[in-house]
């Protein structure tokens, strides 16, 4: 049986006791990639930030994190094991340098967060890849799509990235549907019109897995 890691959902930078620093990702993409890789017979290791679904059924593994730190050590620590990872989080790019232990109190003036980069875990996952296995990433872009898709494909060492553009109600990030292009590290390009994420997940691992089948 092949082992994929999957991730999910956004992460959530603490600033203070009671705030903190996310963005709009449900998680929908990442969970119905999930159920379709079960369906078509991998054992799916399923690493979510925080996200209202319901877990999917019959999952190898399911971990819940928080953070960009938290999700960087639960995917390092098994990612030797798989056979292939996808990548599909909104991992937040940022955190805040200091996390303050009791909540923060305004005052007249202007509130001035430093932050640091967060670990790009795809890049981490691209230099330690070996042969056997498959690594897959996601871009979100609100313009130059191919351009900026291909240029992290070869900069992150994947064998396929997944692109779509954000910016619009009608798809990405909380919306049910998505369409996406695929390019592959061999100059493939393969476009998914607008479907449902749940539809569009098959469909992706139907292009990159066309030895399983789905069941
Ligand atoms: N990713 C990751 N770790 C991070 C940030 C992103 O693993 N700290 C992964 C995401 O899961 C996704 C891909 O990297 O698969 C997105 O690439 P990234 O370069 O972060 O995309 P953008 O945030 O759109 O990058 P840029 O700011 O360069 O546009």
């Amino acid at each position: 049986m092949k082992k994929i890691l999957i991730t999910a959902g956004p992460t959530r930078e603490a600033i203070d006791p009671v705030r903190y620093i996310t963005n709009y990702s449900s998680g929908k993409m990442g969970y119905s990639l999930a159920e379709a890789a079960v369906k078509r017979g991998f054992a799916v290791t399923l690493i979510s930030g925080p996200v209202t679904l319901s877990r999917p059924e019959h999952l190898a593994e399911f971990v819940q994190v928080v953070s960009a730190a938290e999700m960087a050590e639960a995917v390092k620590k098994r990612f030797p094991l798989m056979d292939a990872a996808i990548m599909c989080a909104a991992v937040a790019d940022y955190r805040p340098v200091c996390i303050s232990q009791s909540k923060i109190k305004k005052n007249g003036g202007n509130l001035l967060l430093t932050l640091e980069r967060t670990e790009d875990i795809l890049q981490t996952l691209g230099k330690i890849k070996q042969p056997h296995q498959q690594l897959i990433g996601f871009a979100a872009e609100t313009d130059s799509l191919q351009a900026y898709a291909q240029e992290k494909l070869r900069r992150k060492n994947l064998d396929w990235i997944a692109a779509n553009l954000v910016g619009r109600t009608d798809r990405g990030f909380q919306s049910d549907d998505n369409a996406v292009t695929l390019y592959g590290a061999h100059g493939e390009i393969i476009d998914f019109p607008l479907c449902s994420k749940r539809e569009l997940a098959e469909k992706i691992l139907q292009a990159i897995f066309p030895e399983s089948s789905s069941f």
